[in-house]
């Protein structure tokens, strides 16, 4: 892609060509957009410390996420609706991470189904699931996953009840969603992404639609999303999943060390620590400012990720110094696809990629998994915050 150098410039492209309302989904936060805002800003209270004289030829990037080999430690997060920042958005970013050599994340509310991706991918990829009060239904998609070959379970734990968007409440995208003359306007403003859309495999929820009891049209999955979030959820109702479930498991949402060593005493393979991108709790603490205190009680005992606010290399490399073990994207990439489906997944992953491995190449280090705290200054980490 021409003059795409930057996640700014994928983001501006993919508000010209998704409709207004399905963009501001995706770009927006919670309330004030506090902790929206804050995830991305927190990242400049950490500088680098740049090294000279030291040679860095043939740099190595790759890294491995819960066994397996990835090319750089970026998984794509997941994220609802993402079908509808372009036609089966879905499969052609998982596609794009395929190709990449680094695992795509498919949400229990995506557009296209987990047999969808399966079916147009061929390395396992992970699956995300939003605890919901219907168990059979939430059984039945572990099993759905599991024969699909998903790998990585990643539970959501942070959204058993939702936090309010206010752009979603103005442009109709609440439970039931209230169609608008002003929707057709911005459809037909966007005629590529609508033609994609009239070609597209699934226009709704295809996780939940024929699979969940009675929600056999797009009428009746409206009721059922919004009776579905179960705020009774607890650490208790863990096991139940677990013993469902073969492969590895991260518990994502994970912003207080307390919480981080429940998870470490249950035995989880990992945590991702996140505020959902700034859409739950506003207020909440960026990721990049709770990580090195999950580091400093989890790290060593098993993986822990985090996601939102990254939007380069650099970002990415600072979450490393702090100790995170790999990082996750969201908008990032789904502003990619808004911009220009796979090819524009793809442009993304190489603006993190080559920036990366430039920042590595300036702090005078050759090796990924030889960053630490030695490389940076952070100038707000203080240890008795938690205290
Ligand atoms: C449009 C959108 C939809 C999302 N949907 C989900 C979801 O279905 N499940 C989930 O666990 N997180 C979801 N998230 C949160 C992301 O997984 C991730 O935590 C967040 O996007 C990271 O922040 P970033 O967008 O700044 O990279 C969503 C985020 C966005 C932006």
């Amino acid at each position: 892609m021409k003059n795409v150098f930057s996640i700014d410039d994928l983001q501006n492209l993919a508000k010209k060509r998704v409709p207004k309302m399905f963009y501001e989904y995706a770009d927006s936060g919670s309330w004030s957009g506090e902790t929206y805002k804050a995830n991305q800003n927190d990242f400049s209270n950490i500088k680098f410390r740049q090294r000279v004289g030291v040679n860095i030829e043939n740099r190595s990037l790759s890294k491995t996420f819960l066994g397996k080999e990835v090319s750089i430690p970026l998984a794509l997060a997941p994220t609802g609706l993402c079908g509808m920042q372009h036609s089966d958005g879905e499969i052609l970013a998982a596609q794009a991470s395929e190709d990449f050599g680094i695992p795509f994340t498919l949400s229990t509310m995506s557009i296209c189904s987990i047999e969808d991706v399966a079916k147009a991918t061929t390395q396992p990829f992970w699956f995300q699931l939003y605890v919901m009060k219907d168990k059979a239904f939430i059984s039945n998609l572990l099993s759905r996953a599991q024969s699909a070959g998903c790998n990585v379970l990643q539970i959501t734990m942070d959204l058993n009840i939702l936090g309010q968007r206010h752009a979603d409440v103005r442009n109709g995208l609440s439970a039931p969603p209230k169609f608008k003359l002003s929707h057709i306007k911005q459809i037909l403003s966007r005629p590529k992404w609508a033609l994609g859309m009239l070609k597209a495999k699934r226009h709704f929820f295809a996780n939940v639609v024929g699979h969940a009891e009675g929600v056999t049209d797009s009428g009746a999955l409206w009721s059922w999303i919004a009776e579905q979030f179960d705020s009774t959820f607890s650490w208790d109702d863990l096991d139940w999943i677990r013993n469902q479930w073969k492969g590895k498991i991260l518990l994502k949402g994970i912003l207080d060390p307390n919480d981080a060593k429940k998870a470490v005493e249950l035995g989880f393979d990992g945590v991702i620590v996140s505020n959902h991108g700034g859409r739950q709790l506003d207020g909440a603490l960026s990721s990049i400012s709770a990580l090195p205190y999950i580091v400093d009680e989890a790290g060593k005992k098993m993986e822990v990720y985090m996601d939102g606010g990254i939007r380069s290399g650099q970002d990415i490399c600072k979450a490393l110094c702090l100790g995170a073990h790999g990082v996750l994207i969201g908008r990032p990439f789904l502003y990619g696809l808004g911009a220009n489906g796979k090819a524009g997944v793809t442009r993304c992953l190489e603006i993190m990629r080559d920036s990366l491995d430039e920042s590595i190449g300036f702090l005078g280090e050759k090796n990924i998994n030889d960053l630490s705290r030695k490389n940076i200054l952070d100038m707000s980490y203080k240890k008795e915050i938690f205290n």
